[in-house]
């Protein structure tokens, strides 16, 4: 990979990492709320392992790749906790989650993935992790989750 691509893709991880990280107000039904907890955690998570890719944390191989394995046995129970629909005035979840549940759950299985295969033995390789996980975040949010 050349080093300009390389910088490009870090662009974009970044970008999307942030973008993923705002925090909504706490919800009171309990299927939201914990489906919510549960991003949260791999938001967390994810945080930890975009500070090292932007340098404002150390890079620390074996944390990164603990948080990796945090996302993606997160990432494995967000089809079961999103299944049975419910809302909640804080919940920034889009019905459209439940007309097409099947692409839902793909795009769990995508973060998943990405977050299992994480390779985090060296800088670079943890940015393009970072990119490769970020990208899923992104591609369920923009059709799931509310802008706001
Ligand atoms: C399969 C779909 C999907 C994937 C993949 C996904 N999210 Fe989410 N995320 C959602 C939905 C839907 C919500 C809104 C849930 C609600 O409010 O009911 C959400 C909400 C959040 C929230 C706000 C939680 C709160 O406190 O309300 C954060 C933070 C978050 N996601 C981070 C991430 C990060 C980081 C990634 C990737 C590492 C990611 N998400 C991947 C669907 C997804």
């Amino acid at each position: 990979m050349t080093t300009r691509r390389m910088t490009r893709v870090t662009i974009f991880a970044l970008a999307a990492a942030a973008a993923t990280l705002a925090h909504a107000a706490d919800a009171t039904d309990p299927a939201v709320k914990a489906r919510q907890e549960a991003m949260e955690t791999i938001g967390k998570n994810m945080k930890s392992i975009a500070d090292m890719a932007k340098g404002k944390a150390d890079f620390d191989a074996q944390a990164a790749g603990a948080a990796a394995a945090v996302i993606a046995e997160t990432a494995d129970k967000v089809p079961g906790l999103f299944e049975t629909r419910a809302d909640d005035p804080e919940s920034e979840a889009k019905p459209a989650i439940w007309d097409d549940f099947g692409d839902f759950t793909e795009k769990s299985e995508a973060l998943q993935a990405a977050a299992g295969s994480a390779d985090m033995a060296s800088l670079d390789a943890l940015r393009n992790s970072v990119g490769e996980i970020g990208r899923t975040c992104k591609s369920c949010h923009d059709d799931y989750r509310v802008k706001n």
